[in-house]
């Protein structure tokens, strides 16, 4: 059932996403063909499909949620540019090519990283890719900063780059996943959600239970493949956390008790959408998905 869901949401965005890149001038080229190299290239889209999913979760049409889900896979695509040049994690394969600064070049990778970020703000206002009203567009807009900026995802790499070699205990590790990956993809729940011009408080917290609980889950996965997938099936260096000595959950829990946490939580997040129909099913198709998943 993911599957198919998956593919279509990735067309879906695909084709909103495409048009982005046309560069407006031709000093710009190269610029706008490095930011496209670095979203038009694969991803798995689980963000803009859980945008889409809360959306249609909520009685919307997924086509309103096509801003929110440009939004959050340029940013996703932005941070993991980013993530992945010298000064970071210093990783030279991303979705099975080259990182965007050995495709490019480090300045054209951190500029293309910065563009990415405006890019997505823009989506969010964007009137081609969705017509909402404009105080659905303001809440949006102001959960996309919250979650993308020093208090989310940007406060999470800060933490992680801080705690290289480090032993965090569990407490410090939770907080650091629920930024750094966490955050934004609670952000696309809750701007699938708004976009469809539907959410009641209720809803709104019940999505909000479930999306702390896969966002989590999804970094406790991306730290158990780092140990036991391989770098084909990735499109990224399997070992790479290993050998930067990254503090993971592996790593401090145990790759058993890892395992274990990881259903838990995929657990707590079904629970949370008890309240739903079966409008909510592509969601708790994901919450499944996410754990059991090989990439
Ligand atoms: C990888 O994200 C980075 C993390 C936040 C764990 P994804 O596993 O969603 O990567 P893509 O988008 O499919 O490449
Ligand atoms: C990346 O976490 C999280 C963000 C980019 C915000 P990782 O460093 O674990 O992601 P991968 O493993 O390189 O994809
Ligand atoms: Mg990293
Ligand atoms: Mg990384
Ligand atoms: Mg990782």
């Amino acid at each position: 059932m993911i599957g198919s869901y998956q593919a279509q949401s990735q067309a879906r965005v695909d084709a909103a996403l495409e048009p982005l890149f046309q560069a407006p001038s031709v000093e710009l080229e190269r610029l706008y063909q490095a930011m496209r190299y670095s979203v038009m290239n694969g991803g798995k889209r689980v963000r803009p499909l859980l945008a889409y999913a809360a959306c249609e979760a909520l009685g919307g049409h997924a086509e309103q949620a096509n801003g929110a889900a440009c939004a959050v896979e340029l940013i996703h695509a932005y941070s993991l540019v980013h993530d992945d040049l010298p000064a970071m994690d210093d990783d030279d394969l991303r979705r099975g090519q080259p990182t965007t600064h050995k495709a490019f070049d480090e300045a054209c990778a951190i500029l293309a990283g910065d563009g990415l970020q405006s890019l997505a703000f823009d989506a969010l206002l964007d009137p081609r890719l969705s017509t909402l009203n404009d105080a659905t567009r303001l809440a949006m807009v102001r959960t996309l900063a919250k979650a993308a900026g020093p208090a989310g995802m940007v406060g999470g790499q800060a933490i992680d780059l801080g705690s290289v070699g480090l032993r965090l205990d569990q407490t410090a590790l939770e907080f650091m996943h629920r930024h750094k990956t966490g955050a934004l993809i609670e952000a696309s729940v809750r701007l699938g959600a708004l976009a469809s011009e539907r959410a009641g408080d209720a809803e709104l917290d019940a999505l909000q239970q479930y999306a702390q609980a896969i966002g989590l889950a999804f970094q406790v996965q991306d730290d158990i493949l780092d140990v036991e997938s391989d770098t084909a099936t990735l499109g990224k260096r399997q070992g790479a956390d290993i050998a930067r000595d990254k503090p993971t959950y592996p790593a401090l829990l145990g790759l058993d008790a890892a395992k274990a946490y990881a259903l838990e939580l995929r657990d707590q997040a079904l629970d949370a959408l008890r309240p739903f129909d079966a409008a909510a099913e592509p969601l708790r198709a994901l919450a499944r998905y996410i754990v059991e998943r090989r990439n």
